[in-house]
Protein backbone atom coordinates (compact mmCIF):
# COMPACT_ATOMS: atom_id res chain seq x y z
CA UNK A 1 0.00 0.00 0.00
CA UNK A 2 1.18 3.60 -0.88
CA UNK A 3 1.48 5.95 1.48
CA UNK A 4 1.77 9.74 0.42
CA UNK A 5 2.54 12.73 2.90
CA UNK A 6 0.28 15.42 2.94
CA UNK A 7 1.62 18.96 2.67
CA UNK A 8 2.03 20.06 6.66
CA UNK A 9 3.72 16.56 7.16
CA UNK A 10 6.45 17.58 4.43
CA UNK A 11 6.50 20.81 6.06
CA UNK A 12 6.95 20.06 9.75
CA UNK A 13 10.06 16.89 8.35
CA UNK A 14 11.91 19.92 6.68
CA UNK A 15 11.74 22.31 9.50
CA UNK A 16 13.26 19.34 11.77
CA UNK A 17 15.27 18.87 8.77
CA UNK A 18 17.21 22.13 9.09
CA UNK A 19 16.80 23.60 12.84
CA UNK A 20 17.70 19.79 14.08
CA UNK A 21 19.27 17.98 11.12
CA UNK A 22 22.94 17.48 12.75
CA UNK A 23 21.48 16.83 16.20
CA UNK A 24 19.11 14.11 15.39
CA UNK A 25 20.45 12.57 11.51
CA UNK A 26 23.84 13.54 11.46
CA UNK A 27 24.11 11.70 15.08
CA UNK A 28 22.87 8.34 13.80
CA UNK A 29 24.51 8.84 10.30
CA UNK A 30 28.00 9.56 12.00
CA UNK A 31 27.84 6.20 14.14
CA UNK A 32 27.08 4.21 10.86
CA UNK A 33 30.48 1.88 10.12
CA UNK A 34 31.39 3.59 7.35
CA UNK A 35 35.22 3.27 5.65
CA UNK A 36 34.20 5.57 2.74
CA UNK A 37 33.39 2.72 0.19
CA UNK A 38 30.67 0.55 1.09
CA UNK A 39 27.58 0.08 -0.92
CA UNK A 40 24.95 1.19 1.41
CA UNK A 41 21.03 1.18 1.60
CA UNK A 42 18.58 3.93 3.30
CA UNK A 43 15.77 1.75 3.04
CA UNK A 44 12.99 4.21 3.91
CA UNK A 45 14.91 7.30 3.12
CA UNK A 46 11.91 9.49 3.53
CA UNK A 47 13.17 13.43 2.29
CA UNK A 48 16.88 12.11 2.55
CA UNK A 49 16.92 13.77 6.33
CA UNK A 50 19.98 10.62 7.01
CA UNK A 51 21.01 10.24 3.35
CA UNK A 52 22.06 13.81 3.30
CA UNK A 53 24.88 12.73 6.23
CA UNK A 54 25.64 9.06 5.43
CA UNK A 55 26.47 10.12 1.86
CA UNK A 56 29.32 12.64 2.72
CA UNK A 57 30.57 9.82 4.34
CA UNK A 58 30.57 7.67 0.97
CA UNK A 59 34.09 9.08 -1.26
CA UNK A 60 33.99 6.10 -3.11
CA UNK A 61 31.53 4.19 -2.57
CA UNK A 62 27.47 4.53 -2.97
CA UNK A 63 24.13 5.17 -1.40
CA UNK A 64 20.97 3.84 -2.77
CA UNK A 65 17.72 5.64 -0.84
CA UNK A 66 14.51 3.59 -1.29
CA UNK A 67 11.75 4.76 -0.33
CA UNK A 68 8.12 3.31 -1.23
CA UNK A 69 6.28 7.06 -1.49
CA UNK A 70 7.14 9.17 -4.83
CA UNK A 71 6.27 12.58 -3.00
CA UNK A 72 9.23 11.75 -0.38
CA UNK A 73 11.95 10.41 -3.57
CA UNK A 74 11.02 13.64 -5.51
CA UNK A 75 11.75 15.62 -2.12
CA UNK A 76 14.47 13.20 -1.59
CA UNK A 77 16.43 13.97 -5.42
CA UNK A 78 16.31 17.63 -4.67
CA UNK A 79 17.43 17.22 -1.08
CA UNK A 80 20.91 14.94 -2.52
CA UNK A 81 20.78 17.17 -5.67
CA UNK A 82 24.65 17.64 -5.18
CA UNK A 83 25.96 14.56 -4.52
CA UNK A 84 27.21 12.08 -7.24
CA UNK A 85 27.09 9.04 -5.70
CA UNK A 86 23.00 8.21 -5.03
CA UNK A 87 21.28 5.81 -6.68
CA UNK A 88 17.20 6.66 -6.49
CA UNK A 89 15.12 4.19 -6.10
CA UNK A 90 10.90 4.40 -5.29
CA UNK A 91 10.12 1.03 -4.91
CA UNK A 92 6.76 -0.96 -2.77
CA UNK A 93 8.13 -4.59 -2.91
CA UNK A 94 11.56 -4.23 -3.69
CA UNK A 95 13.87 -7.64 -4.72
CA UNK A 96 17.70 -6.63 -4.32
CA UNK A 97 20.57 -9.08 -5.62
CA UNK A 98 21.79 -11.58 -3.01
CA UNK A 99 24.54 -9.68 -1.31
CA UNK A 100 24.35 -6.44 -2.76
CA UNK A 101 25.10 -3.88 -0.04
CA UNK A 102 27.43 -3.86 2.84
CA UNK A 103 25.61 -1.75 5.10
CA UNK A 104 21.75 -1.56 5.28
CA UNK A 105 19.93 1.31 7.69
CA UNK A 106 16.43 2.20 8.05
CA UNK A 107 15.54 5.41 10.05
CA UNK A 108 12.24 5.55 12.04
CA UNK A 109 10.86 3.54 9.46
CA UNK A 110 10.23 -0.12 10.74
CA UNK A 111 8.28 0.34 13.61
CA UNK A 112 5.32 2.46 10.89
CA UNK A 113 5.48 -1.40 8.96
CA UNK A 114 2.66 -4.14 9.69
CA UNK A 115 3.87 -7.64 10.95
CA UNK A 116 2.84 -8.70 7.50
CA UNK A 117 5.01 -5.75 6.07
CA UNK A 118 8.06 -6.79 8.18
CA UNK A 119 7.67 -10.56 7.53
CA UNK A 120 8.13 -9.31 3.33
CA UNK A 121 10.88 -6.39 4.07
CA UNK A 122 13.41 -7.79 6.53
CA UNK A 123 13.99 -11.29 4.66
CA UNK A 124 14.46 -9.13 1.39
CA UNK A 125 17.10 -6.80 3.49
CA UNK A 126 18.46 -9.94 5.07
CA UNK A 127 19.22 -11.51 1.68
CA UNK A 128 20.62 -8.00 0.45
CA UNK A 129 23.55 -8.14 2.78
CA UNK A 130 26.79 -9.37 1.65
CA UNK A 131 28.45 -12.00 4.57
CA UNK A 132 29.71 -9.86 7.22
CA UNK A 133 27.23 -6.93 5.75
CA UNK A 134 25.91 -4.80 8.70
CA UNK A 135 21.91 -3.92 9.25
CA UNK A 136 21.61 -0.61 11.57
CA UNK A 137 17.92 0.40 12.67
CA UNK A 138 16.68 3.18 14.85
CA UNK A 139 13.43 3.07 16.04
CA UNK A 140 11.12 4.87 18.73
CA UNK A 141 11.20 3.01 22.20
CA UNK A 142 8.35 3.00 23.16
CA UNK A 143 7.13 1.32 19.87
CA UNK A 144 8.07 -1.79 22.34
CA UNK A 145 5.66 -4.50 20.30
CA UNK A 146 7.28 -3.58 17.13
CA UNK A 147 10.43 -4.09 18.40
CA UNK A 148 10.20 -7.54 19.73
CA UNK A 149 8.97 -8.71 16.03
CA UNK A 150 11.72 -6.81 13.88
CA UNK A 151 14.16 -8.35 17.19
CA UNK A 152 12.90 -12.29 16.17
CA UNK A 153 12.84 -11.33 12.22
CA UNK A 154 15.78 -10.20 11.71
CA UNK A 155 17.23 -12.90 13.99
CA UNK A 156 15.68 -15.71 11.96
CA UNK A 157 16.97 -13.87 8.53
CA UNK A 158 20.79 -15.13 9.95
CA UNK A 159 21.50 -11.28 11.29
CA UNK A 160 23.13 -11.46 14.45
CA UNK A 161 23.10 -8.82 17.52
CA UNK A 162 26.28 -6.67 17.55
CA UNK A 163 25.58 -3.36 20.00
CA UNK A 164 22.02 -1.56 20.88
CA UNK A 165 21.81 1.58 22.88
CA UNK A 166 19.48 3.84 23.42
CA UNK A 167 18.92 7.27 22.41
CA UNK A 168 17.60 10.40 23.62
CA UNK A 169 16.66 12.61 20.21
CA UNK A 170 16.08 16.19 20.97
CA UNK A 171 12.11 16.58 20.00
CA UNK A 172 11.58 12.55 18.69
CA UNK A 173 12.08 10.95 22.52
CA UNK A 174 13.99 7.96 23.18
CA UNK A 175 14.94 5.57 20.62
CA UNK A 176 16.94 1.98 20.47
CA UNK A 177 19.43 1.71 17.63
CA UNK A 178 21.00 -1.46 17.15
CA UNK A 179 23.10 -3.18 14.65
CA UNK A 180 22.95 -6.66 13.43
CA UNK A 181 25.83 -8.81 11.36
CA UNK A 182 24.70 -11.11 8.81
CA UNK A 183 26.41 -14.50 9.28
C1 LIG B 1 8.91 8.35 9.43
S1 LIG B 1 9.52 8.36 7.80
C2 LIG B 1 11.28 8.33 8.09
C3 LIG B 1 12.05 8.87 6.93
C4 LIG B 1 13.57 8.98 7.16
N1 LIG B 1 14.16 7.68 7.32
C5 LIG B 1 13.86 9.89 8.34
O1 LIG B 1 14.23 9.39 9.40
O2 LIG B 1 13.68 11.10 8.19
C6 LIG B 1 9.21 6.71 7.22
C7 LIG B 1 9.53 6.54 5.74
O3 LIG B 1 9.41 5.17 5.39
C8 LIG B 1 8.77 5.08 4.14
N2 LIG B 1 8.17 3.72 4.01
C9 LIG B 1 7.10 3.24 4.67
N3 LIG B 1 6.85 1.97 4.30
C10 LIG B 1 7.79 1.64 3.38
C11 LIG B 1 8.09 0.49 2.61
N4 LIG B 1 7.33 -0.62 2.72
N5 LIG B 1 9.12 0.49 1.76
C12 LIG B 1 9.89 1.62 1.66
N6 LIG B 1 9.67 2.76 2.34
C13 LIG B 1 8.64 2.77 3.19
C14 LIG B 1 7.76 6.21 4.16
O4 LIG B 1 7.32 6.56 2.86
C15 LIG B 1 8.58 7.30 4.84
O5 LIG B 1 9.31 8.05 3.91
Amino acid sequence: MKIEPNRLEIFLTKIAFSLCGKSVYQGFADRLPLNGNERVLDFGCGMGTVAYYAAKRLPNGHLTCLDISERWMNICRKTLRSFGNIIFMQCESPVFMKGSFDVVYCHFVLHDLSENELERVIPEIAKSLRSGGVFVFREPLNELGKLNIVKRLVEQNRLFPKNSRITDIPVMGNAVESVYVKQ
